[in-house]
């Protein structure tokens, strides 16, 4: 059987409401976009709200008591968000990740696991599940996580030292509280556990090697995510990046490392393993090293909107459609269309100096459609 490629205009700013084909597509598993990608990857945004303000990402100074975040009667229920993952994953989709804002601040956050880790994966193969969580809650829902049917979850982790921790989260939250999320994790058996910082020069970066050190020898993955120009309120600058070459660099200076093969395509990060067994790291590179080329993601917002790329302006409004009382093969016909016209590569174009389409727009902010 061939890759199903529908040769359409470019829908991306179409209409929020997507279009309905008037001939269905009957799901394959083997959609490809515009540019030959599969869809592989799904995140889903389970709630706009954190109790951290990480100033990369909910800056205090934007996002304060005067801040609406959506009601709760926008957003996705947990029967809608399962509806939807089955429909994805007949479509080839093999990995959820939740995400959110903070997604274990989502009321019954485990039930909706044990919802979708009832949906077999494409193919009848199991389907990967996972989240990524700034740790706060871990320590007390690891166990209910696991117990529900989550196989790992990923830990956003920018410090060791306390005060730098405290600082960088903007709400004096202690380090010692996400150091025991990840062990109650760990203990629960939610691995291999992935902890991942994002590096801003000045800031965080003279704790690149400690926090190497604290996680060499442990099984925890940990991975250095150069801070990216995502949504519109960070201010960011390309002096504040510390580009992975660098980060590699000062790792390279106290332990020796060598490349790994990615496990799968369409990876974020690159992997390296110590020379001296003490495990492996990541370098998520998408400032300097785009990997749009093998991008398999799709992103869900919170209220059921359809992004298709991380720096998308506009997403499609799958939600319109769940409660407009579309049949699964008219949703699964338009979310076939959706990705056959799918052509983003944000990352790359801005390597390449191009103004992307729409970036005049205001970006979506990454609390809202998650990481
Ligand atoms: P694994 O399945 O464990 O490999 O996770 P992942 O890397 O797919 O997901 P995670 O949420 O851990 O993402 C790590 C970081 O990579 C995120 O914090 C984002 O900053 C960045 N990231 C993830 N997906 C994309 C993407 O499609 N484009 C860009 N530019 N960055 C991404
Ligand atoms: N650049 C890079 N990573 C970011 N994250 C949030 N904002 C940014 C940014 N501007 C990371 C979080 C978390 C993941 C979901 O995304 O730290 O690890
Ligand atoms: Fe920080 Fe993650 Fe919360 Fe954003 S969503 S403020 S990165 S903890
Ligand atoms: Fe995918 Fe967009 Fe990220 Fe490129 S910038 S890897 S297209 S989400």
């Amino acid at each position: 059987m061939g890759e199903t490629v529908i040769p359409l205009a470019d829908l991306r700013y179409a209409g929020s409401v997507p279009p309905i084909p008037p001939q269905p597509i009957v799901p394959s598993g083997l959609l490809s976009d515009r540019l030959g990608r599969p869809l592989r990857d799904l995140r889903i945004s389970v709630t706009d709200r954190c109790n951290f303000r990480c100033s990369y990402c909910m800056p205090k100074s934007v996002f304060d008591r005067s801040y609406s975040f959506l009601p709760h009667a926008s957003l996705l229920t947990f029967e809608e968000i399962t509806r939807l993952a089955r429909l994805f994953i007949a479509h080839g989709v093999g990995k959820i990740r939740l995400t959110g804002g903070e997604p274990l601040l989502r009321k019954g956050i485990e039930d909706l696991v044990a919802m979708l880790a009832e949906l077999p994966g494409p193919d009848g193969r199991p389907l990967e599940i996972t989240l990524t969580t700034n740790g706060s809650l871990l320590a007390r829902k690891a166990a209910a996580l696991k117990a529900a049917g989550l196989q790992r979850v990923t830990v956003s982790l920018d410090a060791l030292d306390d005060r730098v921790f405290r600082s960088m989260n903007d709400m004096d939250f202690p380090v010692a509280d996400v150091i025991a999320g990840i062990d109650a994790a760990r203990a629960a058996g939610l691995a291999p556990i992935k902890v991942n910082m994002v590096v801003q020069r000045g800031v965080n970066d003279h704790e690149i090697v400690p926090m190497a050190q604290h996680f060499r020898g442990t099984g925890i993955v940990l991975r250095f995510i150069e801070y990216m120009d995502v949504g519109a309120t960070n201010g960011w600058r390309m002096d504040q990046v510390v580009p992975s070459a660098q980060v590699l660099q000062r790792l390279q200076n106290r332990w020796p490392l060598e490349s790994l093969e990615p496990v799968a395509p369409g990876e974020t990060a690159e992997r390296w393993r110590y020379m001296d067994e003490a495990g492996e790291i990541g370098l998520i590179s998408s400032v300097t090293k785009a990997f749009c080329r093998d991008c398999n993601r799709a992103r869900l917002s919170t209220e059921g909107k359809l992004f298709m790329c991380l720096f998308a302006s506009r997403g499609h409004d799958l939600r319109a459609l769940l409660r407009g009382g579309h049949s699964d093969a008219e949703i699964a016909s338009a979310l076939a269309l959706l990705w056959g016209a799918r052509d983003d590569r944000y990352s790359e174009l801005r390597g390449a100096h191009q103004a992307p389409p729409g970036s005049g727009e205001r970006r979506v902010e990454m609390h809202y459609i998650g990481g």
